[in-house]
Parts: structure tokens; C-alpha cells; sequence
């Protein structure tokens, strides 16, 4: 039996509201509850990192709000995802066209995947901008060369005219950024937007993404395994185990108070948020992730975890809030409402 603590209240100042997100897979063994009742919020200008290990459901969650699942096998069940108090998925496709690229940009994890070897990069760039903004593909061109230098691509104008495979993976990933931002978007979704980049790319394009948010006032959603960047960048971090959330609250205090015995055993090696390596990962937890077709009846880290007790077996914790913007999904951690 559900307690009903999740996340109600209204979205207030979000840009971003999401609301028990459920997005299903029909697989040939039953169906795959990959995001499984996902509550979030992203106020204006801020970044939310979203944490846990692979295959737990962070980047379903991410394309599930820009639509961008093959449906079926694919199936938006049900939850809200209000962006600027529209709920997206009610939107039809050409709506949600007109956000993709526009309000609401991803920045992928490979990206030879978004970017298309047949086209020049800086036509790729203008397009969207002349689709989109309605500018000529002149001025577009004049925005795109502005966009890669300001992503640190040296010769910009020259490179415009290069296809992707001419590039680097660090200068790719800047292309892609540049690509992300043309249009302004309110909202970036980044996906492991480093994970493949060695350490001083990764550092350059973080502090680019930085920069960028303290200039537009882009809201962030960053997806990573990597504590360093989560640290670094992020204003809240919410973790999430089997397609659920387990813990949320703002960065200092995740770092410094976990309480999900997941969130304990991610950041074991975690000692203070001011000295993470930057290469620091998550940490290894003994044991399996559940199957997403048959998840168990109580906690769904019951199996993994050190502090398990009988009604955790039978019966699934409520996202209990233990002080103001700590939540935590845990028995351990119940509170009165
Ligand atoms: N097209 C699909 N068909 C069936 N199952 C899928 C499909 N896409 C994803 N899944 C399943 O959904 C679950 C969540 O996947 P997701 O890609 O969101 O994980 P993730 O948290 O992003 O992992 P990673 O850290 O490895 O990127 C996984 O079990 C995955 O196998
Ligand atoms: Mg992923």
C-alpha cells in the first residue's frame, strides 16, 4: 500500500513541473516500468542533476519530455509534465515540434547520434535557427559563427563550412551545445553531456554550459554519473533507483546528509563536496537492480540493502519529506504528515 506523501503541491515558480511521471516499455517479458511514478521540479535558471546507476530510468525520464520515444514499444501511461503550466503530454506533434530545438533542447549523449554527417555543422545550426526564429539563412549564418565562438570553436566562420566528422569528440560535443542554445532555449536537458570527453574538455564545457546559464538563464536538467560534475554544477540532485526517485534535496545538503541507504552507498567514497576528485564516479553497490517487468512488492532496494526491515519487504515507503526540500523514500525515514 502506497502512502500518499508524494510531491502534490502546486508547481509555483517551476519552469518544469513533473508530476508521477509513469513511461512503460511492451517488451516481450511484460511491461518495463522504466519511469515509474517520477515527481521533479526545475525553477527558472536552475539546474537539477539527476543521479543513479545505469538503466534506472534517467534517460527515459529525460526524452519522455520532449516526446521523443518510439511509442510503442513506448507508452506515455500517465503524469503531468507542465512546462510553463502546459501539460507537453497533451500536446500533438506539431506543438511539441515547435518546443523541440526551441523552448526545450537536449544535448545528447553521443553526438554523432543528433547530428547529421551529410550536412555541414553550420548549416545544421542555421537551419534551426531559420526554421525556428524565422531569421534568413544570412543572418542565421552571422548567429551560428557568434554561437561557436562563444562555445570556443577557433575559426569559427571556417569551421561552419566543416561536416561532423571533420571534428573532434570535444569539438562535436561544442557543437552540439551550440546547437542546443541557438534558439535560447528556457530549458537544457543534458544527458552525460561530458561522460565521453576527457577531464579538461569535460571542465571547458561545463564551465561553457555555466556561463551560458548565468547569461540566459537556461534551467538545467543534468544528467551524469559523475559526483564531480553533479557537485559543481548542480543547485538540487535527485536520485533515482528502479524508475522511482529516492532522494532529493539541494546539493550541499545531499552531500553532506544523505539518507537513502542508496543515496549512502552511492556517495561512500564521497567524503566532502569540497574535495571530489573530478573523476569520481559512483560507487559500486553489491547485488542487482530489480527487474523493471516484475518489481517487488515492497522497497524496490529491499534486496540491496543493509538496513532492510520486515515491512520493506511487503510494503513500498512513501517519498517522505524529512526537512524542508529533503525527501527521502524510505521507511527509515517516515514522517508524520
Ligand atoms: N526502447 C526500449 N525498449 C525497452 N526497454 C527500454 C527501451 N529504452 C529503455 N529501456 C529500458 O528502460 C530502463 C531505463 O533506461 P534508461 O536508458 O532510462 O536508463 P539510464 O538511467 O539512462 O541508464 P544509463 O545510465 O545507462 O544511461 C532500462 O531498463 C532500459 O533497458
Ligand atoms: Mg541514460
Amino acid at each position: 500500500m502506497e502512502i500518499p506523501t508524494e510531491k502534490t503541491e502546486p508547481p509555483g515558480e517551476s519552469l518544469l513541473s513533473i508530476r508521477n511521471l509513469k513511461t512503460y516499455f511492451h517488451v516481450k517479458e511484460g511491461l518495463a516500468k522504466a519511469v515509474d511514478g517520477v515527481s521533479y521540479d526545475i525553477g527558472h535558471g536552475e539546474t537539477l542533476g539527476l543521479v543513479g546507476e545505469s538503466g534506472c530510468g534517467k534517460t527515459v525520464s529525460a526524452l519522455s519530455i520532449l516526446k521523443l520515444l518510439d511509442v510503442p514499444p513506448a507508452e506515455y501511461h500517465s503524469g503531468q509534465i507542465l512546462f510553463r503550466d502546459q501539460d507537453l503530454l497533451k500536446m500533438t506533434e506539431d506543438q511539441m515540434n515547435a518546443i523541440r530545438g526551441r523552448s526545450i533542447s537536449m544535448i545528447f549523449q553521443e553526438p554523432m547520434t543528433s547530428l547529421n554527417p551529410l550536412l555541414s555543422i553550420g548549416f545544421q545550426i542555421d537551419e534551426v535557427m531559420v526554421n525556428h526564429l524565422g531569421l534568413s539563412p544570412k543572418q542565421a549564418r552571422e548567429r551560428t559563427v557568434e554561437l561557436l565562438d562563444m562555445v570556443g570553436i577557433p575559426l569559427p566562420r571556417k569551421r561552419a563550412k566543416e561536416y561532423p566528422h571533420q571534428l573532434s569528440g570535444g569539438m562535436r560535443q561544442r557543437i552540439m551545445i551550440a546547437l542546443a542554445l541557438a534558439c535560447d532555449p528556457e530549458l537544457l536537458i543534458a544527458d552525460e553531456p561530458t561522460t565521453a570527453l576527457d577531464v579538461t574538455i569535460q571542465a571547458q564545457i561545463l564551465d561553457i554550459m555555466l556561463s551560458l546559464q548565468e547569461r540566459f538563464n537556461t534551467s538545467i536538467l543534468l544528467i551524469t554519473h559523475d559526483l564531480g560534475v553533479i557537485a559543481e554544477t548542480a543547485h538540487r540532485v535527485a536520485v533515482m533507483y528502479a524508475g522511482r526517485i529516492v532522494e532529493e534535496a539541494d546539493v550541499k545538503t545531499l552531500f553532506k546528509n544523505p539518507l537513502h541507504p542508496y543515496t549512502r552507498g552511492l556517495l561512500r567514497s564521497v567524503p566532502n563536496i569540497n574535495r571530489i576528485d573530478p573523476s569520481a564516479r559512483l560507487q559500486e553497490i553489491s547485488g542487482m537492480v530489480p527487474n523493471l517487468c516484475r518489481l517487488p512488492r515492497g522497497c524496490a532496494f529491499y534486496n540491496r540493502c543493509d538496513l532492510r526491515e520486515e515491512r520493506c519487504r511487503s510494503e513500498k515507503p512513501g517519498l517522505y519529506c524529512v526537512e524542508n526540500g529533503h525527501y527521502v523514500r524510505c521507511w527509515l525515514h517516515q514522517t508524520r504528515e
